[in-house]
This record gives C-alpha cells, structure tokens and sequence, in this order.
C-alpha cells in the first residue's frame, strides 16, 4: 500500500501489462480504504479515530488520483498501439491485446485519457466532499458533460438560425413579463389561451394573475387550456378559478415512467387543466386521453412535446383561431401553431428563449 501512496505519476509504468497490474493492485487498495472508513463511519467518529479517518480518506485520495492517472496512461498507450479495440474484443471474450485488456477496459481508459479536465474536476469535487473519487464518477461526469455539450450545440444552432428571422404577423413573439406585456391588448381579443406556466410554490402567484389577465382578454367562452404539475394542484386550481370557470382535465400519457422525489410517486402521466372564461359554452370533446409522444427536451428544460400540442390544438381550437402562450419557453406552442394554421402570439420573459423560438420559426 505504502509503495503505491509513493508512486508518481512520472514513475508509472510504461507498458500495458504493467499499467493494467498497476490499476487492479490500486483498486484492491482503495476497496480496502473504503472499507475501512466505512466502518469507522459506522462506529462513530470518536476523536480517537478522527486522526486515523482523516489519515485514510488522505491516502486514499492519493492512491485513487494516482490510478486515475493509470488508467489515463493505459488509455494513451493502447490508443497509440497498433493492435485495434476490436480484435481486443474478439474471440468472445478472449482477449488479443497485452495484458488481457478487455475491449471495455480499453474504452474506459481512452475515455479517462481524452478528458483529463473531467479527472481533475471529479477529484477536486471529492476533496471538498471528504470522499474518495471513483472512475466510476469521472465515467458519469464525462457522459453528463458530453450530453450538455450535445445540447448546446443544438441551441446554438437555433440561435443562429435566429439571425436570419424575419418577422410574421401571424405569429409572433414578444419578449417580457406577460403581466406587463398582456397590457397593450384589448379586452375579448384573445380566441383561447393554450400555456405551460412553471409549476413550482414561489410561482403559483402566476396563476392568478394567468386567471385575472385571462378573464380580460379571453373572448367570452375561450379556453384556457394549460399545462399543471401534481404537487400543487390544488393550490393551482383555487388560483385558476378565482376569475375561470373549470371546464374539464385532459390527461397526457408518459411512455416512461417518472420519479416526484418530494412524494415519492412514479408518475406515469401529465394533467392539463381546461378552463374557460364565462358564459361557458357547450363544447364536444370526444377524447380527453393523449396517447404518449417522444420527449424532447434538448431546447429547454421543460420543453413540451409538439405532436402532444398538435393534439391539444386540434382538440380546443380551430384554424385561424388567434392562440396567446403568456409562458412561451422554447416556443412549442408557437411552432404547433404554425404547422397547424393557428395564429400565435408567445410571451417569453427569457431573451435566449425568444431567440431560440425566432430560431425554431426560420424554416
Ligand atoms: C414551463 S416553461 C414553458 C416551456 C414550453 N412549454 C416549451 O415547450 O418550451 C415556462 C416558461 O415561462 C417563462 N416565464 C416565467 N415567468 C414568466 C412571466 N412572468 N412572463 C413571461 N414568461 C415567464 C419561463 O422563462 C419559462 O421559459
């Protein structure tokens, strides 16, 4: 153990079977350094111990840096090796590179080696939370990052795009707060409201005023078909009635399964809560399920489906109707609009987000 606390980076060795012993001899140290601290963590941390505890998690760090960089050492030699990743996964499971490198094995360290800025972070991030960092992390940092990186791309695309917006009367989008915004229209202007407001507790004020601007610029009988979360519906649906009439609740189907941390439910579905300003108007709808749609979320964090918004537009609005989104986000109700010959005004208080719809309009 001792020898391995002393290696150097500059001291590894600087072949395969050499690296590859270094990081199974390494692990088997962590494990036990684990271990231990575990059960110190267990019996308690009497002062008696706390030396011999910080002692560990110190060593430990050390050994789990030093075969981080192992295997970042392995990963830059097998990928200057002549011998391909897959004859190392040929023969299944026999393995054709030097020290029995498995095709996994080798990926893993090539992936360690391109980001050596994901190691120093993950082992920078461990220090602060007193841990031992594992490949296992800087494995999950790099794919999360990867990911990101993905989705940034993606946006940056549409803003872009963005530059070459040219502005159309039938659907616009107006950037600020929607209370504010909603000020220059007429009273009975709007023919419905179709929105995805945020759901969280510092928000549900929104509601009301959603409710109070609402009642204003609806025309009388126009829907209000939104978007609601399940933590504070109830809170949610007092708000909405201050000046709506409830009219009914459409319930879209998730194909996956969803964990609410705060109640510990696996939610299978979303609920959009249709209200209506007064005198209500009868109305047929003939199906208030929405059969599951593909995520998309790569434009914004809450980002709706657009088959799902198509779905809810054939269902409360007609062709020509004139549509207001007073929570516009990425734009999804303004794009289904334009696919379905609606007219769309969005409200968006984010200027990225208004750019990235103006980018998500330009054919
Ligand atoms: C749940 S997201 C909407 C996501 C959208 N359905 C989509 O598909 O991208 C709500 C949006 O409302 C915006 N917002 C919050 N408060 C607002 C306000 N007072 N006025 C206008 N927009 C607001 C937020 O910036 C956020 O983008």
């Amino acid at each position: 153990m001792n020898k391995i606390l002393a290696i150097r980076k500059e001291q590894l060795p600087d072949n395969i079977e050499g690296l590859k012993n270094f990081i199974i001899i390494g692990e088997g140290v962590l494990k036990a350094h684990r271990s231990q601290l575990n059960i110190i963590k267990k019996i308690g941390m009497a002062q008696d111990y706390y030396n011999y505890y910080n002692a560990r998690l110190s060593d430990g760090q050390s050994v789990a840096t030093i075969v981080l960089e192992a295997q970042g050492k392995l990963g830059k030699v097998l990928s200057q090796t002549s011998i391909s990743e897959k004859r190392a996964s040929s023969a299944k499971g026999t393995c054709s590179l030097p020290g029995d490198i498995t095709k996994k094995e080798s990926h893993i360290a090539q992936l360690i080696a391109n980001n050596p800025g994901v190691v120093i972070e993950v082992i920078e991030r461990a220090k602060d939370n007193r841990e031992i960092p594992t490949t296992r992390e800087v494995l999950e940092e790099i794919q999360t990052q990867a990911k990101e990186e993905k989705k940034q791309q993606i946006i940056n695309s549409y803003l872009q795009k963005a530059e070459e917006y040219t502005k159309d009367d039938s659907i616009q989008i107006l950037e600020g707060d929607f209370r504010e915004v909603t000020k220059q229209f007429p009273d009975n202007h709007f023919d419905h409201i179709v929105t995805d407001p945020p759901y969280t507790k510092e928000c549900l004020p929104l509601w009301s005023d959603l409710s109070r601007i609402g009642n204003r610029i609806l025309k009388p009988g126009g829907f209000c078909v939104t978007y609601v979360g399940g933590l504070f519906l109830p809170e949610i649906f007092a708000r909405l009635t201050e000046n709506l009439e409830y009219f009914w609740m459409v319930i879209l189907l998730h194909k996956m399964r969803f964990l609410v941390p705060a109640v510990v439910v696996g939610n299978y579905y979303q609920s959009v809560l249709i209200f209506q300003k007064a005198p209500k108007k009868k109305y047929v709808l003939t199906c208030d399920v929405i059969q599951p749609t593909p995520l998309e979320k790569g434009l914004h964090p809450w980002q709706k489906s657009e088959r799902e918004m198509d779905e809810l537009l054939e269902k409360f609005t007609h062709p020509g109707d004139l549509i207001l989104d007073p929570f516009a986000g990425s734009g999804t109700t303004l794009v289904s609009c334009l696919k379905n010959k609606r007219r769309c005004i969005g409200i968006e208080l984010e200027k990225e987000n208004c750019q990235i719809i103006k980018g998500r309009l330009t054919k």
